[in-house]
């Protein structure tokens, strides 16, 4: 897999994420011949596993849809040997969804490790079930919801934000500037996602916590994630932030002599009513 800096390609190759979004990919439980959306598809991971779950369906259509030029291009380049479904691209906001999708045209829309950017999440949602058929599937996940880090994980966030945050000072001699909180950041219960589902028109069928153990490896890689970096570090440079946070994040390993910090994600499949 080719990858640009500060895309979200290393942390996507991770094995432990792939095993997550094929949860609920599999959850979804597609069948040959379906039209399949995949919001937010960066650079193509989930697209890859939806194709893969397709596979012999020659009348299946993907699209996938990102905002990101950078992202839609590498994600092009990764799938360009799937063959047997029929794999679209387009460039839009996933807000923008029934500008590029037909109404009720769908059967699956995915939207895995995004939904916690939207900031109207409602609007979104609505567009969502307006595109999807009668007894469609919106399937999505999320790790940044209220329950994501397990308590027992907290000292780990908070030593190596605490020392990501020295080294920039005494290496570079920079601080995060203060901002409002970022989106990502306002993190909503599994009870809050649910009503937010079924008050556009959606119920909840499958709601499950997937438990992870993330390896040094996995922190090191989303530490050159652009959006990562930016929530934790804003208005930091990039190259800097990521060499602090990386640095951070070693440390940290150390010190706690950890091999592995717990993470939950959040997964959820609602049918149109
Ligand atoms: C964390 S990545 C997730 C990629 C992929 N869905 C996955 O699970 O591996 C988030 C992606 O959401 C895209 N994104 C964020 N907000 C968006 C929006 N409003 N419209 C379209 N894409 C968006 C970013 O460009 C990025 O590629």
């Amino acid at each position: 897999m080719t990858t640009t800096k500060y895309t979200f390609a290393k942390f996507s190759d991770n094995p432990f994420y792939g095993a997550v979004n094929g949860h609920l990919v599999d959850m979804a439980d597609l069948q040959a011949g379906q039209q399949v959306v995949d919001l937010a598809c960066g650079t193509g991971s989930v697209t890859q596993l939806i194709v893969d779950r397709l596979r012999g369906a020659r009348d299946s259509v993907v699209i996938a849809m990102d905002h990101s030029a950078t992202a839609l291009r590498q994600a092009m380049e990764n799938l360009r040997d799937a063959r047997d479904a029929a794999v679209q691209f387009v460039q839009s906001h996933v807000e923008q969804l029934s500008e590029n999708i037909k109404e009720s045209s769908t059967d699956a829309i995915f939207f895995c490790n995004a939904i916690h950017y939207v900031s109207d999440k409602d609007a979104l949602i609505a567009e969502v079930t307006k595109s999807l058929k009668p007894g469609g599937k919106f399937a999505f996940n999320t790790s940044f919801f209220d329950g994501g880090q397990p308590p027992e994980s907290q000292p780990f966030y908070r030593k190596w934000m605490l020392k990501s945050s020295r080294i920039l000072r005494r290496e570079y001699g920079l601080s995060p500037s203060r901002s409002d909180k970022v989106e990502s950041r306002k993190h909503l219960t599994p009870a809050e996602y649910r009503d937010l589902v079924e008050r556009n028109g959606l119920t909840v069928v499958r709601e499950e916590i997937d438990s992870v153990q993330v390896p040094l490896e996995g922190w090191l890689d989303i530490s050159s994630f652009e959006d990562f970096i930016e929530g934790t570090m804003p208005g930091v440079p990039l190259d800097k932030a990521s060499a602090a946070l990386q640095e951070g994040v070693r440390q940290t390993y150390r010190e706690l002599e950890i091999s592995h910090v717990p993470r939950n994600w959040l997964d959820v499949i609602a049918v149109r009513n």
